[in-house]
């Protein structure tokens, strides 16, 4: 995935206004603050904020572009409004932007002044007028959120940074002001999966329906085999990032983990998902699929099955089956 250019010329005009060297340190504290999964700790100044954006946000943006992608072919629906909890500079807002064409007021709520003031910066670029007159709310989740109800409330890669009870009051207070869909996505990682896998039990136990990645409500078959349930969005890495970074390769595979809630049943029948990547060999290809039926289940299609082989080539890991 590509950034929508106006994202990427806004996030330029930032990046490029700081001093090299410092946003060279701040995107490697930032790097290791993921691995030690301890993100908010690396955002604390200005050029912090700016590596967020070169080396952060290209990714969390993929990651909520393929999550809306895959929650879309199983809820037509428009969606004419947002609220995005713990927008930071807003990322998820400009994923939604180019998902949901019937998109027409954004909401965006962040504890952090300087991210909402750049969030709101690199709005006013955007071509999206929804986008450009996002109503910024500089709040802290845990004091409750805004009066009002949204099409879609949408919380990207914000849960974890959130203490066991807040995200437990967070989730209920998501999905009471959650029209249509609540859509959640966190890093995919053991401890993203099951800050999800919570939300999931306790938005079940509300009657929310799944409208994605699972195709069932039966108890998660990964998380009975102490496994965890996540996906990879390739996002093209631009010069900034790669020299930031150190990377050699022009890409990067962002994984992520997510989960759809809709508040109606869904209008179509539950398909099969791919949960890992397909294993391609000579004259088969394996495919692991979790089942309308609440199970793990690994299947080969070989080259004589020429429909399914023909479909396989079109799909990849997270694709319905
Ligand atoms: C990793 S960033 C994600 C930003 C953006 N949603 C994205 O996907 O790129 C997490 C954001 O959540 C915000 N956040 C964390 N705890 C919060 C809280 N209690 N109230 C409001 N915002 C919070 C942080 O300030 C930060 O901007």
């Amino acid at each position: 995935m590509q950034l929508p250019v106006a994202l990427r010329r806004a996030v330029d005009r930032e990046v490029d206004s700081c001093n090299t060297a410092q946003l060279r340190a701040a995107a490697l504290r930032l790097s290791q603050s993921y691995r030690e999964a301890n993100a908010a700790s690396a955002l604390i100044s200005d050029v912090d904020r700016a590596a967020y954006l070169a080396v952060r946000l290209p990714a969390t943006c993929a990651a909520v572009t393929r999550a809306l992608q895959w929650t879309r072919e199983n809820f037509s629906e428009d969606i004419h409004s947002l609220l995005d909890l713990g927008s930071g500079p807003g990322t998820a807002l400009w994923a939604a932007a180019e998902q949901l064409p019937a998109l027409d007021s954004c909401t965006a709520l962040e504890r952090d002044a300087r991210f909402a003031a750049l969030g709101q910066r690199l709005a006013q670029q955007a071509e999206h007028p929804a986008l450009r007159n996002t109503k910024w709310i500089t709040a802290d989740l845990s004091a409750g959120l805004p009066q009002g109800q949204w099409d879609l409330v949408l919380c990207s890669y914000a849960l974890n940074e959130l203490s066991a009870a807040q995200r437990g009051k967070l989730v209920a207070e998501a999905w009471s002001h959650a029209a249509k869909l609540l859509v959640v996505i966190e890093p995919g990682t053991k401890t993203g999966f099951a800050n999800l896998s919570a939300a999931r039990q306790q938005l079940l136990a509300a009657s929310a329906h799944i409208v994605a990645p699972c195709p069932h409500t039966q108890a998660c078959p990964m998380q009975q085999n102490a496994d965890w349930c996540h996906f990879a969005a390739r996002v093209e890495r631009t010069s900034d990032h790669r020299r930031l970074k150190d990377a050699a390769l022009g890409h990067e595979d962002e994984k992520f983990s997510f989960i759809a809630f809709a508040r109606q049943p869904l209008a179509v029948e539950p398909h099969a998902r791919i949960v890992r990547h397909p294993q391609i060999a000579s004259g088969y290809t394996q495919i692991s699929l979790c089942t309308p039926e609440g199970t793990l289940v690994r299947t080969t299609v070989t080259r004589s099955q020429k429909d399914d082989w023909r479909r396989l080539k079109r799909l990849s890991w997270g694709d319905r089956w």
